[in-house]
Order: structure tokens, then C-alpha cells, then sequence
């Protein structure tokens, strides 16, 4: 029997053997002591994708946005992020906890705009009631949002405004390389207008484990101190790393993902129980409401074919990634079919 078409995640990708390859043969050191050569080769050319001046890497993507909290907060500081921002519902509590920060929603449905972002900054307050707000997160593309992207235009008015305002940028860029294959234009043209970004390696570009984050000398040497505090200081890191340079090899690989999520959601918008707009996917995630039937149910009874998550009381999400080609995908649209077009 075929196992099941595994579309819960783009981090459920295995290492390519290329990628394997590269991690048996790499160059490593003790990378607390700054002695790693394939890290500081990964992070050198994240630094130069990105049109920063400095890179780090960190072991995952939330770790990547801690750090970022970190140094451009102080305990107390007000964050503006998009409604269902990842920092805010599913990194466990740690802005809180961990930078102490609070977050202050904005827009509707994971974007906002520049107006919309100007209107949520706290003025200044010199009675002390009121938190500063002193960080804007950007999430490019949004997860809840159904992988959308904010084209580089829109996100520049943002960082334009908010730099105005004395606020630093942040982006949650996990699948900014996803944005970036669907405007056809490469990660700098978003993260040039920022103070930091994280991208994630181990999402759409398949590396097993690992995040990048990049900024300036002076916020790079600051977020180091922070990975360390975290427990996030690796030795031999450059068997990870070497895995990182393979999967921003094959990041042009990301539009085959997108090809196959809008297949996907054409399908889905034929079927009988399914309300989706196919127009809407944009990138490699495709969220669609289940009309009849609670998802959960759904989930369940595809899971010996197809294995998708409930995303929410009557919403499912499938995503696509390198892991699944054009056959697979037909067989779990065969699947979807049985169960919400009967
Ligand atoms: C938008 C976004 N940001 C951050 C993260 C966190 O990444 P990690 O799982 O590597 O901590 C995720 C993970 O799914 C994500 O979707």
C-alpha cells in the first residue's frame, strides 16, 4: 500500500540526497567559538541575499523571531503584527515570557497597510500609561493568511512609515522565498526596507533543521549574545548548514509548489462540500472552508491517502512542498474527492 500523501506541512520534507551529500562532506569547527566554515559561509551568503550586513544562524524560525524581539525591544514595548501573526498565537507565549513584550494586532485577515499600521503606533505618553510601540512585524507570506504575500511596494510604504515613526521592522519571513518565486523578484527586494528578517531553511526549501536571521554588524553581534542565552549556541553546526546552502540552491524550485497549491485548489473549488476561491492562493498553501462536515471528520477519513489538518472549527489546510509531485498530487485530489464531492 502507497503511504499517504503527506500535505500537513512544507516542513515534512525529507533531506534531498544531494543535501545528504553535501552534510557528509562538510567542512565543520566549533561553531560557539566561530570556528564553523560552512556556517559562516551560510551565513555570509544570507547576509548578501538579503542586503545586510550580517547573518546568523539560529536552530529554528521562532528562535529567528525571539532573538529579533530581543534586540529591538525593551520589557513592556508595544509590537504591531497582522492579525494570526506566528509570533503572536504559536511561538508559545515567548514574546512574552521571553522578551516581554505585548502585541497589538492590526488589519484584517494577517496584512496590513501602512495607514492601518500608522493608526495602531501608541503616541507619546508621558504619564507612563501607555506602552511605546517600538516594533512592527511583517509576516511574508502569512500562514494563516493562506500563504499570502505582501508585495514588495506595499512593504516598503510600511517600513517607510515606520521608520518615520522612530519604529524598528521585522520580518517573519519563514516562506519569504515563497513570496519572493511568486513576484518573480529575489528576497532584497522586501528585506532591504527592514531592520531584520528571519527565513526559515527547513520550510518550502526542504533543509532538515534551521533559520537565518540578518541585520546589521551591530544587531547581528547583540542577537548572538541572545542565541546564546537561548541555548541556541551549535557546535558542529555545518552539517546543518551545508544542507542550508543546498535548499537555497534549489529555492527557484518554490513556483512548481505554487504550480501544484493552485491545481490543488481549483480542484477543491469543483467539489460539492468546499467553498474556496482559488484566485486567493498565491503561494504553496492552500486553506479551504469544509461546508458539511467538521474538519476534523474530514481529516480522518482521507488520512489512509492524503494527510491534511483541520485549521480551525471549519477551515483544513493543505500544503504542498518538493516532497509531493504532479502524481501524488492527482492521487490525493482522487481522495479529497471521495469524501467532499459525494
Ligand atoms: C510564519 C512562521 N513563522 C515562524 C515559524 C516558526 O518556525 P519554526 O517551526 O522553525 O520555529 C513558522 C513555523 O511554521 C511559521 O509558519
Amino acid at each position: 500500500m502507497l503511504a499517504p500523501v503527506d500535505l500537513r506541512s512544507d516542513t515534512v520534507t525529507r533531506p534531498t540526497p544531494a543535501m545528504r551529500q553535501a552534510m557528509a562532506e562538510a567542512a565543520v569547527g566549533d561553531d560557539v567559538f566561530g570556528e564553523d566554515p560552512t556556517v559562516h559561509a551560510l551565513q555570509s551568503r544570507a547576509a548578501l541575499m538579503t542586503g545586510h550586513e550580517a547573518a546568523l544562524f539560529v536552530p529554528s524560525g521562532t528562535m529567528g523571531n525571539q532573538i529579533a524581539l530581543l534586540t529591538h525591544c525593551r520589557p513592556g514595548d508595544d509590537v504591531l503584527v497582522g492579525q494570526h501573526a506566528h509570533a503572536c498565537l504559536y511561538e508559545s507565549g515567548a514574546g512574552a515570557a521571553i522578551a516581554g513584550v505585548q502585541f497589538t494586532t492590526v488589519g484584517q485577515g494577517g496584512h496590513f497597510d501602512a495607514d492601518q499600521m500608522q493608526a495602531a503606533i501608541h503616541g507619546l505618553d508621558r504619564s507612563g500609561h501607555v506602552p511605546p510601540t517600538t516594533l512592527v512585524m511583517v509576516e511574508n507570506t502569512h500562514n494563516r493568511g493562506g500563504g499570502k504575500v505582501m508585495p514588495p511596494d506595499a512593504f516598503a510604504a510600511i517600513a517607510a512609515r515606520a521608520r518615520a515613526r522612530g519604529l524598528a521592522v521585522h520580518i517573519d519571513g519563514a516562506r519569504l522565498f515563497n513570496a519572493a518565486a511568486a513576484c518573480g523578484v529575489g528576497p532584497a527586494a522586501w528585506t532591504r526596507h527592514a531592520d531584520t528578517v528571519t527565513f526559515c531553511l527547513s520550510k518550502g526549501l526542504g533543509a532538515p533543521v534551521g533559520s537565518v536571521l540578518c541585520g546589521s554588524e551591530a544587531v547581528i553581534a547583540r542577537a548572538h549574545r541572545y542565541r546564546k542565552m537561548l541555548g541556541g549556541g551549535m557546535r558542529q553546526a555545518g552539517v546543518l548548514a551545508a544542507a542550508g546552502l543546498c535548499a537555497l540552491d534549489d529555492a527557484p524550485q518554490l513556483v512548481d509548489d505554487h504550480r501544484r497549491a493552485r491545481a490543488l485548489a481549483e480542484a477543491l473549488a469543483g467539489m460539492k462540500h468546499v467553498r474556496l476561491d482559488p484566485a486567493a492562493v498565491q503561494t504553496n498553501i492552500v486553506i479551504f472552508e469544509a461546508t458539511d462536515h467538521a474538519p476534523v471528520q474530514i481529516c480522518g477519513q482521507v488520512a489512509d491517502d492524503v494527510l491534511i489538518l483541520p485549521f480551525g472549527p471549519r477551515h483544513i489546510r493543505a500544503v504542498l512542498h518538493r516532497d509531493v509531485d504532479d502524481g501524488m498530487l492527482a492521487r490525493a485530489i482522487e481522495a479529497l474527492k471521495d469524501v467532499l464531492d459525494g
